[in-house]
């Protein structure tokens, strides 16, 4: 860590951004194995609060390792800095008043309460809201649309979630999608319910 740094409070504090935006921020964490739909249900929540007029920002596994989180690979310590990272932007997303939706693997039970850990120690605590896409091995390796799972049945990548790398599933999601048998709309659906029930949503 470096040392002689100052951390600078603005002159705008979260509660009066919000006033002024016109929403408050949280995190919609989704988590579940590859071909599971995390990032079809991303796009389609992010679109429809968009049309909402609602500040909303998708960010996505696959995406942010082209840039952001080049330099990690797939090792058990590169996705635990891969979800600390991200843990780290989707909190400043989220103080930004945005509803942030991430669609990550995010396959260890500890990274993922990093995340929570890191939004509810905020000042003030930010919402986090871990959805589970609840879709079995069995049904992923049916979808397989980028043959990724031939492909790791062949030996040809290493270390993949549910084949030959673990998913931990979350006990206690905020929400859980059987993914095996809920629609896209309908999972939107579901996740929009959720923040107006809870007030994240006006
Ligand atoms: S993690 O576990 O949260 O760090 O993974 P994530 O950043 O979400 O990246 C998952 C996407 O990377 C592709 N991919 C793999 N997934 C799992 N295991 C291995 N070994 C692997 N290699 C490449 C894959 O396209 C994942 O995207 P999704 O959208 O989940 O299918």
């Amino acid at each position: 860590m470096a040392t002689n740094i100052t951390f600078h409070e603005g002159i705008v504090s979260y509660e009066e951004r919000c006033s002024l935006l016109g929403q408050q921020g949280a995190t919609i964490w989704l988590t579940g194995l590859s071909a599971s739909g995390k990032s079809t249900i991303a796009t389609a929540l992010e679109q429809h609060l968009l049309h909402q007029h609602k500040s909303a920002f998708r960010l996505d596994g696959d995406n942010i390792r082209f840039g952001l989180n080049k330099d990690l690979g797939f090792s058990p310590k590169d996705r635990e800095e891969n979800i600390r990272r991200i843990a780290e932007v989707s909190t400043l997303f989220s103080a930004s008043s945005s509803l942030t939706i991430t669609s990550f693997i995010s396959p260890y039970a500890a990274d993922r309460d990093v995340a929570r850990k890191l939004h509810d120690e905020h000042k003030p605590p930010l919402p986090f809201i871990e959805v589970f896409v609840d879709a079995s091995v069995e049904e992923c390796e049916k979808r397989d649309p980028k043959g990724l799972y031939k492909k790791a049945r062949a030996g040809e990548i290493k270390e993949f979630t549910g084949i030959s790398a673990p998913y931990e599933a979350p006990p206690k999601p905020e929400i859980h999608i059987d993914a095996d048998k809920t629609s896209v709309e309908d999972s939107v659906k579901i996740i929009t319910q959720y923040l107006l029930e809870k007030g994240y949503l006006k």
